[in-house]
């Protein structure tokens, strides 16, 4: 059993570590000051490739093409730069031990790793159908996608099962992006989700039409309004045919199950305050225990435009907060301090030929503009949210690079807006002018 000790420790290896890594580098470490742990076996990378890119029939994304910081335009830090760096990548190592009083961490292996300072940076796991206690949910195939473990089990049933039936149990990002991918492999694709319609976090009943749409005139087939409540499997443990619990069943020689996640914050229970099911952390990601930070998707943090706390699970945000919080780590060492976190909101997906941006908070009444037949060749629309008279939200399909920093603008200005009517009228224009 080995005992190491940093002045700085980032517990995980997704994207938040990598960019926590990337902002420490530019402000310089001492070589051993550093460590990054993660329990995955590659060094961090850019997450989103995972459910686009990566599984492409022909030139697939693969590492070292897509880590950490490629997907802001930055520093590609390949396993190797860490090193150059002075930072210690300690991969393939899962703490499953946390005592923040004590300032020390340990391995599944039983090594000891002890800091001065520590950002959390575990990210969010994703929700099992057996958790939910459903029927046959652990046969063979039926596949989650989080880390490139679970990627790598993707393409490997994809290869497997060439030209097949593919399930799609979940309605939200994971549903929408790997529905597209399994259908450009090929496959016949349904997805499945309880919701009257697709991504109800973000969509409205209007935006999602669009999609539903496009999806089903590319072959998907859409289920709504029900759940898989129980798979059966073939003699050799491989998923044959998923029940729906509406009585229907479907063949399956895939199923791609994506019904949410939640963040991984069992290590400290008890020791850190939370909120929302999140790590509660001030504007600079300070928790409420002295010297640890949490970044990323675990941190509830002050949205500061909405006077509220917030979580995010989308990756601009992972990015965003880790610079910050290393960067009032440093500026607290030299006396000095950081302005406060000022989120802005952004999310975006890509599927098929399609690609969506939306910033800012989608609440209030909402309004779509500009061409949303999903059979034109090139669909470009978009929708505005409006709150107490004012835009509060943003979003576009097929949006150009200034439309979606107009986006942004119209978002983070949140001007009034004299009537939907007016804004639905004027579309992106309203937004290009502020
Ligand atoms: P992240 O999950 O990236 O990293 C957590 C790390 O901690 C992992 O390396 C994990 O192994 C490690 N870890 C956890 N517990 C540990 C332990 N006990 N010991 C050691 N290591 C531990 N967002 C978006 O805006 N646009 C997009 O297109 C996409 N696309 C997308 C695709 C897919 C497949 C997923 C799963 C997610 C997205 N996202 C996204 C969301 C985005 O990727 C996500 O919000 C960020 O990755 C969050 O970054 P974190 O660093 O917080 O967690
Ligand atoms: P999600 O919250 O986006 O969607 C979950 C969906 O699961 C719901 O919309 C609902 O339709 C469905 N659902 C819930 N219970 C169900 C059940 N019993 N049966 C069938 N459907 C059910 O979560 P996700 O799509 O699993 O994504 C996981 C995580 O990855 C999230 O943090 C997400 O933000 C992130 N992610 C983000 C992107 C992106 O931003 N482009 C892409 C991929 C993943």
């Amino acid at each position: 059993m080995a005992e190491k000790s940093f002045k700085y420790i980032i517990l995980g290896g997704g994207v938040s570590a990598g960019y926590a890594a990337k902002e420490f580098a530019s402000q310089g470490v001492k070589p051993g000051e550093l460590a990054v742990i993660s329990k995955e076996a590659v060094a961090p990378y850019e997450r989103p490739a995972l459910s686009k890119g990566y599984l492409f029939p022909e030139g697939a994304a693969r590492l070292p093409g897509f880590h950490c910081c490629v997907g802001s335009g930055g520093e590609k830090l390949l396993p190797e730069s860490y090193k150059q760096k002075g930072i210690e990548l300690i991969l393939s190592t899962e703490i499953v031990k946390a005592d923040l009083a004590a300032k020390s961490l340990v391995s599944a292996a039983g090594d000891v790793f002890k800091y001065e300072t520590l950002i959390i940076a575990t990210g969010s796991t994703v929700l099992r159908l057996t958790d939910f206690g459903v029927k046959g949910a652990d046969s063979k195939n039926i596949l989650y996608l989080r880390e490139i473990d679970d990627a790598d089990k993707v393409v490997e049933a994809i290869q497997a099962k060439k030209g097949g039936k593919a399930v799609v149990v979940g309605g939200g990002y994971i549903g929408l992006e790997l529905s597209a991918a399994l259908r450009i492999n090929n496959f016949d694709v349904t997805m499945v989700f309880p919701e009257p319609w697709c991504m109800p976090r973000l969509f409205t009943a209007d935006i999602a039409a669009f999609y539903e749409t496009y999806y089903t005139n590319k072959g998907v087939k859409i289920i709504k309004g029900t759940v898989a409540s129980g798979f059966t499997a073939h003699p050799n443990g491989e998923v044959n045919e998923v029940q729906l619990k509406d009585g229907r069943s479907l063949e399956a020689d895939i199923v791609i199950v994506g019904v949410g996640a939640k963040p991984l914050t069992a290590l400290f229970k008890g020791q850190v305050e939370e909120d929302k099911g999140g790590i509660k952390t001030d504007a600079f990601f300070k928790t409420s225990v002295p010297d640890v930070y949490a970044v990323g998707d675990v941190a509830t943090f002050p949205l500061k435009m909405y006077g509220d706390m917030r979580r995010v699970e989308h990756v601009d945000h992972s990015r965003k907060s880790a610079e910050q919080a290393v960067k009032a780590i440093k500026a607290a060492e030299g006396g000095g301090a950081v302005e406060e976190y000022d989120y802005l909101p952004f999310f975006y997906s890509r599927s098929f030929d399609l690609s969506w941006q939306f910033y800012g908070d989608n609440v209030g009444d909402s309004v779509l503009f500009g061409d949303s037949n999903p059979s034109n060749p090139k669909p470009r629309f978009g929708a505005y949210w409006v709150q107490d008279g004012k835009v509060v939200g943003a979003f576009m399909e097929g949006g150009s690079g200034d439309e979606n920093k107009a986006l942004a603008k119209v978002a983070k200005a949140r001007p009034a807006a004299e009537s939907l009517d007016d804004l639905t009228k004027e579309g992106i224009s309203f937004a290009a002018k502020i």
